[in-house]
């Protein structure tokens, strides 16, 4: 069976950034009030011509580029997204058309922030059976625009931005070991965006009771948070007979200083084990784990052998961590240059539209 190794990694964060102060402007709050319960000093906020898929992109790109995999060579792309690009088409299928992954099948995953953990399993999986040899996982997020921000009770906590991994088969073991996921939908009231789905469809009614925006019980979400980081890590070490002493990073989910505070005290292992980056970007939802990773790398944190553990919890209710042993890029004899594949994407997009219109011309003549 082969093993699913992560042999690329990426992130992109927009560039403007709203600090506390910039927040207090416009809800009844203050730097200190925020910093102290949350842990969050600023947050990347995406420009009205930024997506989930133009953030998607970008870090796609610098994911594959680090893999030194041809997009053309991508056999799945998995995105995942709460705040999606639309109910459907797939934020996962803009993306695939726009880096130029030509034979991927591309689809979505919706479980919240814990979306990446779920995606991420799901590539492996894949990888492990056999069916495919290379997937890329997207974790995307322009949250701003489900932000109420009149709303102090969560317009402090999410900001924008991207991350994702490149995974590959490969017979030498290693990459991800074991995962857990978990959910419980009798939480679903907890955190919810309630409108737009066919529930509430999108109405005057809906816009203006507010519908359209990030709902959420934060004391209840606490709580639920800090029951189950902790236990899901255990549960996905003991599926490989590993205790945390055998792990030299945990990469959590980052929502709150405190909550992962929380965790360390229950997993008893120091903070400094943890990579948290939540001051600088806030809760970028299913992006954050990928981001905080990547900045891990970039430091020189995680290195290849590492044994990480990744955990998050989020909407749905939902929650899952992952043991994985980190690889690095899988030594090639050619150098490929993913970015130039975009030129030929937004070319071959471009002219298969023209096409279609061709046909559906012909068609038309033909009734
Ligand atoms: N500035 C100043 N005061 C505030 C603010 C604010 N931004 N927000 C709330 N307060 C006030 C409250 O009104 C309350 O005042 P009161 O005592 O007079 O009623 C007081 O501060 C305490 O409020 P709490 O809600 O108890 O504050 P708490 O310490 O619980 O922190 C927070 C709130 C930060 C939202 C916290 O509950 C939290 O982080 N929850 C988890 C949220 C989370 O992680 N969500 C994302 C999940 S992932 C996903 O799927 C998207």
């Amino acid at each position: 069976m082969p093993f699913a190794h992560i042999t690329g990694w990426g992130m992109y964060v927009p560039e403007p950034i709203l600090t506390n102060d910039d927040i207090s402007k416009l809800v009844d709050t203050n730097d200190e009030w925020i910093r102290d319960r949350t842990g969050i000093r600023e947050r990347h906020i995406a420009r009205e011509h930024e997506f989930p898929s133009t953030l998607g992109v970008e870090a796609a790109v610098r994911a594959l580029q680090i893999a030194n995999l041809a997009p053309t060579e991508l056999d799945l792309i998995i995105c995942t997204s709460s705040s999606p690009e639309y109910i459907f088409p797939a934020t996962a299928c803009i993306i695939q058309d726009q880096i130029g992954a030509t034979k991927a099948g591309a689809f979505d995953i919706q479980a919240a922030c814990t979306g990446f953990i779920f995606a991420t399993n799901m590539a492996a999986q894949a990888i492990r059976s056999g069916s495919i040899k290379s997937a890329l996982v997207v974790g995307t997020e322009v949250l701003s625009r489900f932000v109420n921000w009149k709303d102090r009770n969560t317009c402090i906590l999410f900001g924008d931005g991207a991350g994702a991994f490149v995974l590959q088969a490969s017979d030498i073991p290693g990459g991800v070991m074991s995962t857990v996921m978990h959910s419980d939908g009798s939480g679903a009231d907890s955190l919810a965006i309630l409108a737009g789905g066919s529930r509430y469809p999108a109405s005057e009614l809906t816009i203006h009771e507010g519908k359209h925006f990030i709902e959420m019980d934060g004391k209840e979400v606490f709580r639920f948070a800090t029951r189950v980081m902790g236990r899901a890590v255990l549960e996905a070490l003991e599926k490989v007979n590993m205790t945390t002493n055998d792990v030299q990073w945990i990469v959590p989910h980052q929502a709150n200083y405190r909550i992962i505070e929380t965790a360390a005290k229950y997993l008893k292992m120091p903070l400094d084990k943890f990579v948290i980056n939540v001051d600088r970007y806030g809760n970028t939802s299913t992006a954050s784990i990928p981001i905080a990773t990547v900045e891990a790398i970039q430091k020189g944190q995680i290195k290849p052998s590492d044994k990480i553990a990744f955990v998050g919890f989020g909407g749905g209710l939902t929650w899952g961590a992952m043991v994985v042993e980190w690889t690095g890029p899988i030594p090639a004899k050619k150098h490929v240059h993913p970015e130039q594949y975009r030129r030929f994407a937004r070319l071959r997009s471009f002219l298969r539209r023209v096409i279609r219109f061709i046909e559906g011309v012909f068609s038309r003549r033909e009734l």
